[in-house]
């Protein structure tokens, strides 16, 4: 294999250029959505925005038309020239169509082909993905009748988002939230992504573990899990079941993604062990610390004039007792973080560790390895090595899910 084109980093996002066509019903949560237009029209997002009359009661036209720059849709029976086939053309000319919030009115009406306004009648003369988020009262959510509709949506081909839980406009306590907006983005891209990992159930750990030394003092690295977090995203959007064992970071849990947080090394290897028994494929993106210390001081250690020694004891290394104890069928993927000889190094830990692939970042680059938003790294496993040029993380972990594919 030989190194990969380099191109300029590419971060951007993964539905730009793309088209929503944002119907909106009503309830209270339409003001929630007018924060998602500018979200999308920040990523370079075409949204177009249609309302059903009852919207109208909670959110004007006008802020939707201000904020998307586009016509607002709402009457199916509009004489002005543009909006006389909108029944049709609007779908033609968008890539998915987003229901949110959805009431359980529109529910009902959607998941028995009615077409009695101009979004319903959208909906059901689409031939684009439909992408629905519930919102409304916790008793209307729990309903039989709503909850079959839901079924009958689902079973219609429609993605619903599930509402979240929490406090409603209504003073109620409960399920029936407006999904937040990093879920429903993320089914968003999800629809744009290549669903190659459907069916994979994929244990990915990220960040860097803590050795406390007193109840004040830990020894830790740089890694911010930005790496392993990108990793478990784009699993997740690939269809993938992901679970992510993660160390102490300042990022939000990814969404769709079962987030287990651990502190030191022997808790990270408790999850993992447990966790790997059911793994399709094992990605341990996790700077794991080699050492902790010997002696935990229970009291504050205090200065007394005098410099101090600290013993190491070593930890174990998790990736090499799943390279010992290897399972058929298990794809086994570790990092090595070098600052010379990558491939060397790369190729050493391959065999050493008894691993599938070994993904080799240099740790001396500003612009690669701990801490920063972008990577570039050397793919080495049995048949050779790759290198890939500058990308984002993101981007570099669909390069490494790409590779991991053709194992
Ligand atoms: O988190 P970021 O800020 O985005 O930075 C990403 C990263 C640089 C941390 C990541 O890309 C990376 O290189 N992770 C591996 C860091 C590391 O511990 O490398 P290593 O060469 O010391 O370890 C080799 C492999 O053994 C790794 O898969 C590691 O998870 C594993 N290991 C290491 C020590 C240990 N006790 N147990 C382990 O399983």
């Amino acid at each position: 294999m030989s190194a990969d084109k380099g191109h300029s980093v590419s971060t951007t996002s993964p539905l730009r250029g793309k088209n929503v066509l944002l119907g909106v019903t009503g309830s209270i949560a339409a003001f929630k959505v007018a924060g998602w237009i500018h979200a999308l029209t920040a990523q370079s997002v075409g949204v177009t925005v249609m309302m059903t009359g009852a919207a109208e009661r909670f959110v004007s036209s006008l802020t939707f038309g201000a904020l998307s720059g586009n016509t607002v849709y709402r009457d199916m029976f509009d004489e002005e020239p543009e909006k006389l086939m909108a029944h049709i053309t609007l779908s033609r000319e968008a890539d998915v169509i987003l229901i949110a919030p959805a009431t359980a009115h529109t529910m009902a009406r959607l998941a028995h082909g009615m077409a009695d306004d101009l979004l319903s009648t959208v909906v059901l003369a689409a031939k684009i993905p439909v992408v629905i988020c519930p919102a409304m009262n916790t008793n209307m959510l729990s309903h039989p009748a709503t909850r079959q509709n839901l079924e009958r949506l689902q079973g219609l081909g429609y993605q619903v988002v599930p509402p979240d839980s929490g406090n409603l406009a209504c003073g109620e306590e409960g399920a029936g939230r407006l999904p937040e907006w990093e879920g429903v983005y993320e089914k968003l891209v999800s629809l744009f992504c290549p669903q190659d990992l459907v069916g994979k159930k994929i244990l990915i750990t990220a960040g860097p573990t803590r050795e406390p030394l007193d109840p004040v003092r830990f020894l830790s690295n740089r890694s911010s899990g930005k790496m392993g977090h990108a990793l478990a995203r784009t699993a997740a959007r690939r269809g993938a079941e992901v679970v992510l064992i993660s160390g102490p970071v300042a990022l939000a849990a990814p969404c769709f993604v079962t987030t287990l947080q651990v502190t030191t090394a022997l808790e990270m290897r408790e999850h993992v062990l447990q966790q790997s028994r059911d793994a399709d494929i094992i990605v341990k993106a996790a700077a794991v610390a080699d050492f902790r210390p010997k002696n935990y001081q229970k009291q504050k250690i205090k200065k007394n004039g005098e410099n101090r020694q600290i013993a190491l004891k070593e930890n174990p290394d998790i990736l090499a007792e799943l390279g010992k104890n290897r399972r058929a069928g298990c794809v086994l993927v570790g990092f090595a973080a070098e600052s010379r000889n990558h491939e060397k190094e790369g190729r050493n830990k391959l065999k050493r560790k008894n691993v599938d692939l070994i993904v080799v970042n240099d740790i001396l680059s500003p612009t690669t390895g701990f801490d920063v938003e972008t990577n570039q790294v050397t793919l080495v496993d049995k048949s050779g090595s790759l290198q890939l040029p500058l990308l984002s993380k993101v981007d570099t972990a669909n390069r490494i899910w790409d590779h991991i594919l053709t194992l």
